[in-house]
């Protein structure tokens, strides 16, 4: 089924953004392996891969368009940091273009997969990740938290691996934005501390 939506995809991700997207599908099959999800978990987590993105070539404008027909409210945060937006319509319009697909874990997982949120589920951590993590991203961030990852897996206890590696992506994504001058958003901030919170008490 995932094949028909890669080539159903190239409507509206193109270029590199295709590349990304099936790298992090790829990345995403790794990770079902290595956390031994189920075969339903397994192809949810590779459908949200495939549509995470699907509404990023979308200016503002569009995105706000979006939000207005899908009666999504806008928030100051959003205004502040546009880059979300992609996220909360995204989900939206998986869900619309792709119903009998988009269940709600799936978009759950394309509505927080920029932010992050309080209490993640599994399947939301792991497309959080494998965005992150996936092999053609160069940046520095990217890089470093993917050896962080791939180099402790095989002799650590795997949930507390990920949500330490989930703490290391948002401590990184919050230093970037305060070096950028640039606004952090709330749900990014509840993510870090409820991961760290739970990781401290153990
Ligand atoms: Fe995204
Ligand atoms: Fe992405």
């Amino acid at each position: 089924m995932n094949n028909k939506i890669k080539d159903d995809i190239l409507s509206y991700i193109t270029g590199k953004r295709y590349i990304h997207t099936l790298s992090v599908e790829r990345e995403c099959e790794n990770l079902s392996q290595i956390f031994e999800l189920d075969a339903i978990n397994a192809q949810r987590l590779s459908a949200a891969a495939l549509l995470h993105d699907i509404t990023k070539e979308k200016n503002t404008e569009e995105q706000i368009l979006l939000c207005k027909y899908y009666g999504i409210p806008i928030t100051d945060e959003d205004m502040s940091a546009p880059k979300i937006f992609h996220a909360k319509t995204g989900a939206y319009f998986a869900r619309d273009k792709f119903p009998d697909l988009t269940d709600d874990l799936i978009f759950g997982c394309i509505w927080w997969h920029t932010t992050g949120r309080g209490k993640m589920n599994l399947l939301e951590k792991l497309l959080y990740l494998a965005d992150y993590i996936e092999e053609t991203r160069t940046f520095t961030d990217c890089v470093e938290l993917r050896r962080y990852f791939y180099t402790r897996i095989d002799r650590s206890d795997k949930i507390k691996l990920l949500n330490k590696t989930l703490i290391l992506s948002f401590d990184m994504t919050i230093k970037s934005l305060i070096d950028d001058g640039s606004i952090i958003n709330s749900d990014t901030i509840k993510s870090r501390n409820y991961l760290l919170k739970g990781s401290l008490n153990k």
